[in-house]
């Protein structure tokens, strides 16, 4: 496959107003001129979380990310992820600039291949960064693509929104906030009580706390058509974090064709992002407090 020069675009005055541009291309990651300060902000991202996740992440990540070898001393490279990741489940990491087009994004997931931004976060932005980096995307959702049901639900997903982007502007937004509330805010039940499975919050101090332990934020029981009429706060924390019972139900709810399920959406109003339904399997109602009254997308 074609590779670019990796460069870090920056956000640029467009005619949409300062947007990140990027290369759709992938890129092969320039792990040489990572500097210190990039190694170091790796070493106290990933040794806090790291810290912060036991007993909170699902064993499923944290028996992964053993394997993995990745350690706090210095960034990951691509490569050596992938000698270990495609015998285990056939995926590959590629790198690329950051989020791409959403076909783009799809064809790529379709094919077990998974998008990794090169590029790491400034110190200052240790907390908080609006765009995926390459903590994000490598810590909190590779190590997930070590087990081979999840791998399969990633790739049935890519697949998906290839279709879905043939069907309308309403699929592609039905299928975004199923993968906004299992792949980057997913709960998920175990023996020892509710788990992160969710990148989101698998890369966020903040939310691995909230979560899972604050009073505020609804707990609703996983269902396929309720996710894709609810959304979603991309400022905040969630108001709503949607619990799966493994990793099955999850696989089991993409096999069915969305196409009829997309068209009876179109019936039925959407559901703000703290809404609670009678119909939901509610594991916990949350108090709202602290909510922002407006701003879900
Ligand atoms: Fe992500």
């Amino acid at each position: 496959m074609e590779t670019a020069t990796p460069r870090r675009v920056e956000h640029q005055q467009t005619d949409k107003g300062s947007v990140p541009v990027y290369t759709t291309a992938i890129v092969e990651q320039p792990w040489d001129s990572y500097s210190a300060a990039d190694h170091d902000t790796w070493a106290r991202l990933f040794t806090r979380q790291l810290g912060l996740l036991q007993g909170r992440a699902c064993q499923e990540f944290l028996d992964a990310l053993d394997g993995l070898e990745m350690a706090a001393d210095k960034i990951p490279k691509f490569s050596d992820i992938n000698a270990l990741l495609a015998p285990a489940t056939g995926w590959t990491l590629i790198g690329v600039e950051g989020l791409l087009p959403e076909l783009d994004f799809f064809v790529h997931l379709a094919n077990r291949r998974f998008p990794v931004t090169w590029w790491i976060r400034r110190p200052d932005q240790i907390d908080y960064i609006a765009e995926p980096d390459l903590f994000h995307d490598l810590f909190g959702h590779v190590p997930l693509l070590f087990n081979p049901v999840f791998a399969d639900y990633m790739q049935a997903y890519g697949r998906g929104g290839i279709k879905a982007h043939g069907v309308g502007e309403e699929a592609l937004q039905a299928l975004t906030r199923l993968y906004w509330y299992t792949v980057e805010f997913g709960l998920i039940n175990s023996a020892d009580g509710l788990r992160i499975y969710g990148a989101g919050i698998m890369s966020s101090k903040g939310e691995s706390i909230y979560s899972l332990e604050s009073d505020a934020p609804n707990r609703i029981g996983f269902d396929l058509e309720r996710i894709m009429r609810t959304r979603y706060r991309i400022d905040t924390y969630q108001k709503t974090y949607f619990v799966i019972d493994d990793f099955e139900q999850l696989f089991a709810a993409t096999r069915p064709d969305f196409t009829p399920i997309y068209a009876a959406l179109t019936e039925q109003p959407a559901v703000a992002a703290g809404d609670v339904l009678d119909s939901d399997r509610v594991v916990h109602r949350g108090s709202g407090e602290g909510w922002a009254q407006d701003g879900d997308v």
